[in-house]
């Protein structure tokens, strides 16, 4: 008789309703690949009532969703529900102490419980996967804990919202202010009703520590991490950028120095020419950079059902193949608890931008203000008056210490001169 799984699929929103779509029309298909039959045998969601665009038949429908727990037939269950706690919580832990196979697609979770999530998958011999969690559709993940297995990773980057990277290319290639780009996002079904966390660099910040973990080892690290969005941005800053050769993106950044690591997610100035500025709209890019074999940059679609299905299928099928893998590639008792550097030591050059009263005197008091905190210019953009009794100060800085910046913008904004609230924004070499 032919090998057989049982799925209890939970959550049938955008994501969730693709993939059981998906999942019942390719399952000969993924037999074929598998030798396993993937076996929907329960569905479940908020509501059975909620009208869908497809049947569902009645006996497959599962009214509580903690019960598939504990159902003994059960073999796998995919959590497409969302959110770090509730009854997306409740069911993934449940699920791994009653022994069944999780993939998840939610990042929050797995960001705040990963590692207990982890342990106790290990200890019951089963899988917990979330290639689905980090960058829809783009194969991160397992290109990690398999395809990279030989090599050592210094530092892994990229542009890991799609939401946040569609409204600062709206910003610069259709020239639309910050609310606008925006707005068109959500019109166009990018970004969430409510944006917040893709906006204020939260689910970056998500994948940036599941990628720390399983790049380096370590356990997940909710401490130690920068974590600046993109809202103070505006169209003056995309048109200075532009003149001074520049793109701003927001980034995602783990990497190793000293044997120290270094978590942040922040908007970045990048060359113009360099390959993170040319990824625009929703595309998601992620650069490893490892030994022996050097850097590997994986492109592709970040979000949405189909390439968010794409990451869950590959998920499912490594299960349906067999073999139990450890979720964060070593098992629990080797991993490492991992010293994490604060991001004050790290020195960057930035961009410095202040609109100031139109005074005799000030830019010497503000570059005097910058030498004494051991910060120095490097290029002075421009000085253009806004209107005859303000001007806007561009500068591009050397190199210096990120705490010598914040104590600079703090001084800075105390100054009755400054009109606006002055911005610092890093200039990334990548
Ligand atoms: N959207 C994306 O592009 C994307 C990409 C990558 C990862 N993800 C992740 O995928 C997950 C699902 O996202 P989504 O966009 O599909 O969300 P969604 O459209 O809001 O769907 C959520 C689903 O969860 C169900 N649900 C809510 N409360 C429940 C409860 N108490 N018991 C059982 N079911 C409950 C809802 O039921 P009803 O249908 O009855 O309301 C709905 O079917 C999240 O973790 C998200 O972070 C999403």
């Amino acid at each position: 008789m032919n090998k057989k799984m049982n799925i209890v699929i939970v959550g049938l929103g955008n994501i969730g309703s693709y993939f059981y779509n998906y999942l019942k029309k390719n399952r000969n298909t993924l037999f074929n690949k598998t030798n396993t039959i993937p076996n929907i045998i329960y569905v479940s969601a908020k509501s059975l009532g909620k009208k869908r665009t497809y049947k569902i038949r009645k006996s497959l429908w599962l009214k509580n969703c903690l019960l598939a727990p504990k159902i003994k037939n059960v073999d796998i269950i995919v959590e497409l529900i969302g959110g770090a706690d509730g009854i997306a919580k409740k069911l993934v832990f449940e699920a791994l102490k009653n022994k069944k196979h999780v993939v998840t697609a939610n990042k929050a979770l797995v960001a705040k419980y990963g590692d207990q999530l982890s342990k106790i998958a290990e200890k019951n011999n089963v899988n917990f996967e979330f290639e689905a969690a980090v960058c829809g559709g783009i194969p991160i993940i397992r290109s990690i804990k398999e395809g990279l297995i030989a090599n050592n990773i210094k530092k892994i980057y990229g542009i890991l919202n799609g939401t946040s990277n569609y409204v600062l290319s709206s910003m610069d290639k259709d020239k639309l202010e910050y609310n606008d780009a925006l707005s068109k996002a959500q019109k166009l079904g990018y970004a969430e009703s409510n944006p917040a966390s893709d906006i204020n660099g939260d689910d970056v910040a998500s994948k940036i520590k599941i990628l720390t973990a399983l790049a380096f080892n370590s356990y997940i690290n909710n401490k130690s991490i920068l974590v600046e969005g993109i809202k103070n941005i505006d169209r003056t800053d995309i048109d200075n950028a532009n003149n001074l050769g520049y793109k701003i993106k927001l980034i995602g950044v783990a990497e190793t120095t000293k044997k120290k690591i270094i978590q942040r997610v922040h908007p970045a100035l990048v060359k113009e020419n360099s390959y993170i500025a040319k990824i625009n709209g929703v595309l998601n890019a992620v650069i490893v950079e490892s030994n022996p074999v050097g850097n590997t940059v994986l492109q592709g679609e970040g979000a949405g059902p189909g390439p968010t299905t794409s990451s869950l299928i590959s998920d499912l099928c490594s299960i349906l193949r067999g073999n139990v893998k450890f979720p964060f590639v070593l098992s629990d008792k080797k991993r490492k608890k991992a010293i994490f550097e604060n991001i004050n030591n790290k020195k960057f050059s930035a961009y410095l931008r202040l609109d100031v009263k139109d005074k005799h005197g000030i830019l010497s008091d503000v570059t005097n203000i910058m030498a004494k905190n051991k910060v120095s210019v490097k290029r002075l953009i421009q000085n253009p008056t806004i209107n005859k009794k303000n001007a806007s100060i561009v500068m591009v800085t050397h190199e210096a210490k990120s705490s010598s910046f914040t104590k600079v913008l703090s001084l800075l904004k105390k100054k009755k001169y400054i009109i606006k609230i002055p911005k610092i924004i890093r200039i990334e070499n990548i």
